[in-house]
């Protein structure tokens, strides 16, 4: 354990989970985001005596130089940060942690680069708001991602359910009564560039069918809002099952994610749906009851989930 001292910089962030609007999002379609607060990255700068910058983490420990190709989008922001700052690339080691499984569409990409980035600012006792934040996430997500929508960083950042569009400023959701989500993971890393990549695919070999779809989660995505903001969870399941539908016909569910969609409708979930990206990666499902949430969540595990959590989601006042 590192003693944070005034040399030091500490940050954290929240995984995320897409609740309405993948993949349309990246066609400036509106997409709903939400925190998703019970698996978080956080990083700890420590100053060295160091000629170069060291990454000690659970993914690679060694020269920020020499790191894998995954970490490498991460290690290009921070050199734009101290290009930015002006500051030496050197005499600093990062420490990184992280719970949130990655590949899993829950933003762990982000929200490591997010917490790196605000811990480097911290470090060097630098403030900087959310677009200069941002601006510096962006490069990994470039990297991680090819061409993001850039919904997972703002999820990342924000503490609130986002309304996004990409492109424009993201708006906070206030949600009019709590509900409860339980988030399956299929075990399987989900192929977001992939699945991105065939959705274009599709686009430009069937452009009317794929816009119909595209239009089709739009528009379950508005209803999702409204239910949102008047607490009508019914409207809101049946919202998530038509994005579900939809996401089916483009191609980027898979037959892991369907059978726990299908396992979570048949014990009472009031909606269910992939999350992210697709083709592996997580699901979710809406309960209006917490107790209904930890048990379909067991339920998920029973039926080959490799892991499950039950949460409430609310506006924070
Ligand atoms: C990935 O979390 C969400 C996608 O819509 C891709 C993106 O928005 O960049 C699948």
């Amino acid at each position: 354990m590192i003693e944070p001292s005034k040399k030091t910089g500490i940050a954290e962030a929240h995984s995320k989970l897409i609740l309405m609007g993948e993949h349309a999002v990246v066609y400036r379609k509106p997409a709903i985001a939400i925190p998703f607060p019970i698996l978080n990255a956080s990083s700890i700068i420590e100053k060295t005596n160091s000629k170069i910058i060291y990454i000690n983490s659970h993914l690679y420990n060694g020269p920020a130089d020499a790191a894998p190709t995954f970490l490498q989008g991460i290690v290009k922001s921070i050199d734009a940060v101290l290009t930015y700052l002006q500051k030496p690339k050197m005499g600093f080691t990062i420490h990184i942690k992280s719970e949130i499984p990655i590949g899993r569409g829950l933003g762990s990409s982000a929200a490591i680069a997010l917490a790196v980035i605000k811990a480097v600012f911290q470090y060097f006792q630098v403030r900087a708001d959310k677009s200069l934040l941002l601006k510096f996430v962006e490069i990994a997500e470039k990297h991680a991602h090819g061409n993001p929508s850039g919904i997972d960083m703002e999820a990342a950042y924000e503490k609130e359910p986002i309304w996004f569009i990409k492109g424009e400023k993201t708006d906070t959701i206030k949600i009019k009564c709590p509900f409860f989500l339980v988030v399956a993971d299929t075990g399987r890393f989900g192929e977001t560039y992939a699945a991105v990549s065939s959705i274009r695919e599709k686009y430009e070999s069937n452009r009317r069918e794929t816009e119909l779809a595209i239009n089709k989660i739009a528009d379950a995505t508005f209803e999702a809002k409204m239910a949102l903001q008047s607490g009508r969870l019914p409207a809101l399941g049946q919202a998530m099952n038509e994005a579900q539908r939809q996401l089916t016909n483009l191609g980027v569910s898979d037959n892991h994610l369907d059978n726990l969609i299908a396992l979570a409708r048949q014990k009472g979930a009031l909606g269910a749906k992939l999350t992210g990206g697709g083709r592996g990666g997580c699901m979710i499902a809406l309960t209006d009851s917490l107790s209904t949430a930890e048990g379909l969540a067991q339920q998920l595990l029973a039926g080959g989930a490799s892991q499950a959590w039950a949460y409430q989601v609310q506006s924070t006042d």
